[in-house]
């Protein structure tokens, strides 16, 4: 007789999986095509959220039962006609390995046999993939993370001792363009260098940042006495998809030996394109780059890396000695290389799809979404009542509806980016460039077809075209 353990199903656990599968495979046949309204939050679901803690056993398959309907109700990125903030789109085999890395539960905070090798071995792919000479690499829980694990390196080589001793008296600042995401300024003041130690270099008319303006910024720091610690070029900036000159910022860096990391956690993946590869001339230059392989490599959340030219630099910055995790072969842990600790088998998603798909299909799927972007631009310019902001560098469109007459173009615009999202059909954010509101669709799903870009600019005219007439 074997000892009954706590914890067990309420029905055999192979069954539950039984379930789980037919519940994922409904799943997927709902993405493969876009739904005409998104559900609202039905009374059931909003009775289940007033529940306090369960005191009682739920039977297992009414419980899966209602987390379907929750998820169900939900905004989900993989549907083909999700074109809001940067997407992504829960790849099947990414979901299937994400189940099975949750099996295993491996941590990969310490050497963890072959799924440490295979952590190691994802970081050289995607090194390849994108053209980096990699030294190194970690994989991270997404951009925010990887760019302060770069930034924290960059902050130990600029001002040696500061892990220890703080940054107290010693004034430092990182450079990037005004429209570098957010997570880089959250990644300075979590350095200790406050907001104020972040130089907004001014950017070129397509929002590029300006590699003279930049040269004369750290010079003139550097003339006050200010160690530039690092500067970050933008892959693919999340506003409009600005890819920085990243060849003329590596000059400006290494004639002044000041660290450049290039944040490419959305567009990078672009680099491995036939079409755009050249955009990124000058990335394999940088000290460090970070990439998220849940936006353009169409993985499930969270799954991004950070590469460096040198892995010790990480070390440098994060590694540790501690009493219960000896160094026996005095090689760093992947713990010493980033923040987090406990740390799930993230590189196993992408090494699978790597290897079930092969990088030619990924570089496909990339190629065709740039193309869609393309396609929604010519849309836009077709009509008299849309303006382009400006043309794409990447799979970013930002445009606007011209409503005609005396309204406020602004104001309609921000109503219409929530009435398309009350109409359902496809979901848009807005966003302000240059001061001024634009509906900002991005696409980065390898679900969607170029029948869905032509509808987004139709809905977009036709809800436009009736919120206009009802002001
Ligand atoms: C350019 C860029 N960097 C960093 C991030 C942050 O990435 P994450 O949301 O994975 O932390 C984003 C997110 O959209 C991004 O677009």
């Amino acid at each position: 007789m074997t000892e009954a353990l706590p914890l067990e199903l309420d029905a055999g656990r192979e069954d539950v999986l039984a379930r789980a599968v037919e519940l994922i495979g409904a799943a997927w046949r709902s993405f493969d095509r876009y739904r005409e309204t998104e559900p609202p939050i039905d009374e059931r679901v909003r009775a289940l959220l007033r529940a306090p803690l369960p005191e009682d056993r739920t039977p297992v398959f009414e419980a899966l039962a209602d987390a379907y309907r929750i998820l169900d109700e939900s905004i989900a990125q993989p549907r083909p006609r999700y074109f809001a903030f940067i997407g992504s789109s829960g790849l099947p085999i990414g979901v299937v390995a994400d189940a099975l890395a949750s099996c295993f539960d491996v941590n990969l905070a310490r050497y963890a046999a072959a799924a440490t090798e295979v952590e190691r071995q994802a970081v050289r792919w995607l090194a390849e993939f994108v053209g980096y000479p990699a030294g190194g690499g970690v994989f991270t829980s997404g951009g925010t993370v990887s760019n302060l694990t770069a930034l924290a390196a960059a902050r130990e080589r600029a001002l040696p001792g500061s892990r220890e001793h703080g940054v107290a008296q010693r004034p430092g600042a990182f450079y990037a363009s005004g429209e570098a995401h957010y997570s880089v300024q959250r990644a300075v003041e979590l350095l200790g260098l406050g907001t104020a130690g972040l130089r907004k270099v001014e950017m070129d008319e397509r929002h590029r940042l300006d590699p003279g303006a930049l040269a004369e910024t750290l010079d003139r720091d550097r003339a006050a006495g200010v160690t530039p610690v690092a500067v970050v070029a933008s892959a693919g900036t999340t506003l409009t998809g600005a890819v920085d000159p990243l060849d003329a910022v590596a000059d400006v860096c290494a004639a002044r030996g000041v660290w450049l990391h290039v944040d490419g956690a959305y567009g990078l993946p672009a680099a491995a394109t036939a079409s755009h590869g050249g955009l990124f001339a000058g990335v394999e230059r940088a000290d460090s780059v970070a990439i998220d392989a849940h936006k353009w490599l169409y993985l499930p959340k969270a799954c991004s890396a950070v590469l460096v030219r040198s892995a010790g630099e990480l070390a440098a910055a994060f590694a540790h000695e501690e009493a219960y995790m000896p160094h026996e072969e005095g090689e760093p842990h992947a713990a010493d290389l980033t923040l987090e600790y406990s740390r799930p088998f993230r590189a196993l998603k992408l090494w699978l799809a790597f290897r079930v798909h092969g990088a030619p299909a990924f570089r496909e799927a990339i190629e065709r979404n740039l193309a869609q972007a393309r396609l929604m631009a010519d849309e836009v310019r077709r009509h008299d009542d849309l303006e382009l902001a400006l043309e794409p560098q990447l799979s970013i469109v930002p445009f606007r509806h011209l409503p005609g007459g005396d309204l406020d173009v602004d104001q309609h615009n921000l109503a219409l980016a929530g009435s398309l999202q009350a109409d359902g059909r496809v979901y848009l954010a807005s966003a302000v460039i240059d001061g001024r509101a634009y509906l900002r669709p991005c696409v980065v799903n390898y679900r969607t077809t170029d029948a869905d870009v032509r509808a987004l600019v139709d809905i977009a005219r036709e809800v436009g075209g009736r919120l206009a007439l009802r002001r």
